[in-house]
């Protein structure tokens, strides 16, 4: 069955990143001139999905309005006759269809998944974090379908991380069996470099069957007292088979402020209008 949905998950505390953070959804923070989460809507537009629900808690109301209608604003600029910014700020509340969830408890990623069974019903869905922006000419998401199409199985994202930093990811145990793509034969939540059984990390992309809400129901709380999205997983496994995908592209975490500054400042770089200028001042920031 086609992926026609997509969950992003936006209803963390955002705690790595205070006080910015604070009062505002770190889903909002801009790259450049950009919110966050707008970059992961476009990802998965791009990628041939439509519906989208965003999971939020309470103080996230920026997101709600970022891509709603703003008639008041459009008057202003309209009165300007600043087309130009018209047509950017209609264009992102026409970007997609999307829903809003409010998880009333913040219980962990598992929760704020299982919390969307409802919307999403009984078909395989997209799941996106919107702290990792993946950046590549094929979205991510685009490359994570193709390789679903051919498997019709749950399929995480992967990307080869240091020893050391296995403590902050999802972990899996991988069988290879094609160019980038692995079976799963277990998963574990943020192991201590000792205990990790490599050194591929599950990063913020997810293609999830629908039986994954039943494991979830069943899935006690893990890791920091949380419903682990990856111990549904790994329950998942004993019922079905879960393929990690090795994607192609760079990943910035942009959840705390040295990745989002590395980020900043690379899409800065990219963009035509104030790139070159940006690059002239970093250069003469450098020799100085
Ligand atoms: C979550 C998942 C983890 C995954 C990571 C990717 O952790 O629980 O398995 O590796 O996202 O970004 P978080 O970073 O939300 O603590």
């Amino acid at each position: 069955m086609a992926i026609r949905k997509a969950v992003i998950t936006a209803a963390g505390w955002g705690t790595r990143f205070l006080p910015a953070t604070k009062a505002q959804p770190k889903e909002t923070l801009p790259l450049v001139d950009k919110p966050i989460i707008q970059y992961v809507i476009e990802e998965a537009v791009a990628s041939g999905i439509s519906q989208i629900v965003i999971v939020t808690a309470g103080g996230k109301r920026a997101i709600e309005d970022h891509f709603d209608r703003s008639p008041e604003l459009e008057m202003v600029l309209e009165r300007k006759g600043d087309l130009k910014n018209l047509q950017v700020i209609r264009r992102v509340s026409e970007l997609a269809d999307i829903c809003y969830l409010r998880q009333k408890q913040q219980l962990g990623l598992g929760h704020a998944i299982l919390s969307t069974r409802p919307v999403i019903g009984d078909e395989p869905f997209a799941v996106f974090l919107p702290d990792d922006l993946i950046d590549w000419h094929v979205p991510a998401m685009r490359q994570m379908i193709d390789v679903y199409d051919k498997l019709e199985q749950s399929l995480v994202a992967v990307e080869k991380i240091g020893r050391e930093e296995t403590s902050k990811y999802g972990i899996i145990d991988p069988q290879p069996v094609s160019e980038r793509v692995f079976r799963v034969l277990d998963l574990v939540e943020k192991p201590a470099p000792a205990d990790a059984p490599s050194d591929l990390g599950i990063v913020g992309r997810y293609i999830l069957t629908p039986e994954i809400y039943d494991m979830l129901e069943k899935t006690p709380p893990g890791r920091g007292g949380e419903i682990q999205l990856t111990d549904g997983l790994k329950g998942l496994l004993s019922l079905q088979n879960i393929y990690a995908y090795q994607f192609e592209g760079t990943r910035y975490d942009t959840g705390n402020p040295l990745g989002f500054l590395i980020a900043s400042v690379e899409y800065a770089l990219r963009r035509e209008d104030i790139g070159p200028a940006f690059r002239a001042y970093l250069e003469k920031l450098l020799q100085s």
